[in-house]
């Protein structure tokens, strides 16, 4: 499995987080082909529901994917999501207990912080990454722009509300790492089977960031 430090990079590299809600884990497959056809072989599986950890299971299998675990609660669903094969687990908010589950583990822990007693609680747990989260509803892209002044190390993954309206506010901050957001893999069109209409979502998002640099 890739170090943390090497999961880290990769995300950074790819820019966007796709944050996949599977109903099915059959799913699981299909909507891996359209992410790496569209150009963007990253995925977020969230434990929102049932069929995230086989769907996990298989989009890791390929190997041609950078699968990590969302909305992981409990060091039970790290634990759950390692051993599917998840190499990066996100977490809505900081859990010291989900964190040194992940270090435990060996995976890169991207817990939630929004506010600067969140990012120093995660410092403090050595994590120098942090979701952002909800980034729409937390002020945008002003309120991470200031939330990381005082913060020279700490780099950040907004999520939530972020779309191709204002993909560009966010990535012109320079301590935005990466960002994260479902648009790209609407969960009816998933549901619907409609996996080229994904694919196309994911290659227009990864247009974006060609204009972005
Ligand atoms: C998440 O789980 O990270 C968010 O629900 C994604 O937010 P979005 O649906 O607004 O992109």
């Amino acid at each position: 499995m890739s170090s943390p430090q090497s999961v880290h990079t990769q995300l950074g590299q790819h820019r966007l987080v796709p944050v996949v809600v599977l109903d099915n884990a059959a799913d699981a497959a299909p909507l891996a082909d359209a992410l790496v056809g569209g150009g963007l072989p990253v995925a977020e599986v969230t434990f929102r529901t049932a069929a995230a950890v086989e769907s996990i299971r298989t989009m890791a299998a390929r190997g041609d994917v950078l699968v990590g675990a969302g909305t992981v609660v409990t060091p039970e669903q790290v634990d759950q999501a390692v051993d599917a094969g998840a190499s990066y687990v996100v977490s809505p908010g900081l859990s010291r207990a989900v964190v040194e589950r992940c270090v435990e583990r060996g995976v890169l822990a991207l817990p939630g912080a929004v506010t600067a007693s969140e990012v120093m609680a995660a410092l403090e747990l050595g994590v120098t990454t942090v979701k952002f989260f909800p980034a729409g509803t937390s002020g945008g892209a002003p309120a991470l722009k200031a939330l990381a002044a005082p913060f020279g190390d700490v780099s950040f993954v907004p999520t939530g509300g972020i779309g191709p309206g204002n993909l560009h506010e966010y990535l012109s901050i320079a301590a935005v790492h990466a960002v994260g957001g479902s648009w790209m893999v609407p969960r009816d069109l998933v549901a619907e089977g409609k996996f080229d209409d994904v694919q196309t979502l994911v290659a227009k998002a990864v247009a974006l960031l060609s204009k972005e640099a």
